[in-house]
């Protein structure tokens, strides 16, 4: 059998043509041209992170990393209502030709025309039923299925519970996100009828994503237990993220003293003066490193193309070997 032909047979390797049924998550400020890029040669489906205040040249110059100067295929995730304060960003994205736009926390309504007369596939976010039913009705073309344990903002409901409900309501394809950090983790996923895995935090610990190496360390330092879905971080930089959105961060000296008390946290002046001078510095006791649950499975630092592989090989050894067990 010849090394690139898929072995899981689903719509992302079968139509997209993905060795695995993985897309690397849009994470802003972490997943740049580099980290898509390697998501994509290892099998995958790469995509960058833009967020609500970058600069609207970053698209074009990591469009062009990603798709390593176009001959690659490479997914672009923005958030909906970031693209409503800055229609450029869409614009911009639009002219970069992806494979794949992702608009996620808002409505897709109005972007579903320009998405498919650019030629690119419409995937959203969704956290709840009715927004997933919003998405199919308004012109989606995939759900991804964001549970809670998932790095970065996020709605309340686990995955699992959230991927059978959406799959129930909706006829699109679903991709499931939040905690798939193992082959045990996608197969789960497969099994249940997702089409395929949209990591993050999996990839927090990869030389390719854009961070430092103290929030590396601290990414394979935590446990799965030791992240806070707080508004905090938003509060203290006035980012209008929508309220329905916390984010998923690791705790840390910061959280520890000031979630649950954003509002007070952002009119004391000390606490804002510390933040802003841990930010600039890159200290992580109290500034952010949004990650999700599965950081409780990230224990060393690796290459995301070797991410991507453990967790495509081993999902679908584990399929084959639990068929086996589970039918006599
Ligand atoms: C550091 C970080 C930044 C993120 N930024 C974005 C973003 O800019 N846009 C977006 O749609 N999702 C963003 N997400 C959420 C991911 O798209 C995805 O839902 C999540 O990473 C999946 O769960 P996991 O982190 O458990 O793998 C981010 C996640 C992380 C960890």
């Amino acid at each position: 059998m010849p090394e690139c032909r898929p072995v899981l047979k689903t719509l992302l390797t079968e139509r997209w043509g993905l060795r695995y049924p993985i897309v690397g998550a849009p994470m802003a400020g972490i997943a740049f041209g580099p980290l898509a890029r390697a998501v994509t040669e290892a099998g995958g489906l790469g995509c960058i992170g833009i967020g609500a205040q970058d600069p609207v040249t970053r698209i074009a110059d990591e469009s062009q990393i990603a798709s390593d100067g176009g001959k690659l295929r490479f997914g672009i995730g923005l958030m909906e209502w970031a693209v409503r304060l800055r229609p450029e960003l869409f614009d911009a994205t639009l002219e970069a030709k992806p494979f794949l736009i992702a608009l996620s926390f808002g409505d897709v309504a109005p972007y579903v025309e320009r998405v498919h007369a650019a030629g690119a596939i419409l995937a959203t976010q969704v956290q709840s039923r009715d927004a997933a039913i919003a998405a199919e009705r308004a012109g989606a073309d995939i759900i991804v299925a964001q549970g809670t344990e998932a790095g970065g903002h996020t709605g309340e409901v686990a995955t699992l519970t959230l991927l059978q409900v959406v799959l129930e309501a909706v006829k699109l394809p679903v991709i499931a996100a939040g905690g798939i950090a193992s082959g045990r983790g996608l197969a789960a996923a497969l099994a249940a009828g997702a089409c395929g895995a949209w990591i993050g935090t999996p990839l927090l610990a990869s030389p390719e994503a854009h961070n430092s190496q103290a929030a590396r360390d601290r990414v394979v330092a935590a446990r799965e237990n030791e992240t806070v879905l707080t508004r905090l971080f938003d509060r203290v930089q006035n980012i209008p993220w929508p309220t329905q959105f916390p984010g998923r961060a690791l705790q840390n000296d910061f959280t520890k003293k000031w979630h649950g008390h954003e509002d007070a946290a952002a009119n004391d002046p000390e606490a804002m003066t510390t933040f802003r001078r841990a930010k600039d510095k890159g200290d992580y006791a109290v500034s952010f490193i949004y990650a999700g649950q599965g950081v409780g499975l990230v224990d060393r630092e690796r290459a995301a193309g070797d991410v991507v592989r453990d967790i495509g090989d081993g999902a679908e050894a584990l399929l084959r070997k639990r068929f086996r067990e589970l039918f006599v």
